[in-house]
């Protein structure tokens, strides 16, 4: 059984990340997906509502689970008896983050592999804060998320544009 983790931070989840969770479906047995607390990041979503719409959104998927955790990444995948960590490669401008990121993990825990996979070109100028900015100004973004997540972009989105007026 091979195992692989997909940690991100999922704020909140998009189409450009299910395209590699399908991916990896074809070559791993199983697919934790991760919600990790990246501390350099203040989320729109909590850990929970985070780890909620994910599950929504891959409720159809079989052979992937969905948890979360606030460690290191290379731990949580030996936990988890995960032989590779997946990540997304989206253009050049990922790679020397991933690439440091990589090579960190590999001497944390030199039996953990990092997997690259390259989400559909149509999604490789997608990311969450692009999603989050689209929204905050009522775009459509039903091409680029599950609907469950557009509607609860909405939803928070109204939310705390009523407490800003509230403090006005
Ligand atoms: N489609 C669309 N967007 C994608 C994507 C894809 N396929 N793959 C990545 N992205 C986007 C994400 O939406 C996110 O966008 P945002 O920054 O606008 O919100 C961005 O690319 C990168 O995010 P993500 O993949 O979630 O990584 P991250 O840098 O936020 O966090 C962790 C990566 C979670 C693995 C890591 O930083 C972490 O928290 N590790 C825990 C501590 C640790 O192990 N440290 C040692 C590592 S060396």
């Amino acid at each position: 059984m091979k195992i692989a983790t997909y940690p991100g931070t999922f704020d909140p989840v998009t189409n450009g990340h299910i395209d590699i969770i399908r991916r990896g479906m074809e070559i791993f047995d199983r697919i934790i997906v991760t919600v990790a607390r990246n501390t350099t990041k203040t989320t729109l979503f909590s850990p929970a509502e985070r780890l909620d719409l994910l599950r929504k959104s891959l409720s159809g998927m079989t052979n992937v689970e969905v948890v979360s955790f606030a460690g290191l990444v290379v731990e949580h995948a030996k936990s988890v008896g995960a032989v590779a960590v997946l990540r997304g490669l989206r253009a050049v401008s990922d790679f020397e983050y991933e690439f440091q990121m990589a090579l960190m993990n590999r001497k944390l825990a030199p039996e953990i592999n990092t997997v690259f996979l390259m989400p559909n070109e149509k999604y490789t100028y997608l990311n969450s804060s692009i999603i989050r900015s689209l929204s905050e100004f009522d775009a459509d973004i039903n091409d680029f998320v599950p609907k469950v997540v557009a509607d609860a972009l909405k939803k928070k989105i109204m939310k705390k544009q009523a407490t800003m007026k509230g403090k006005k």
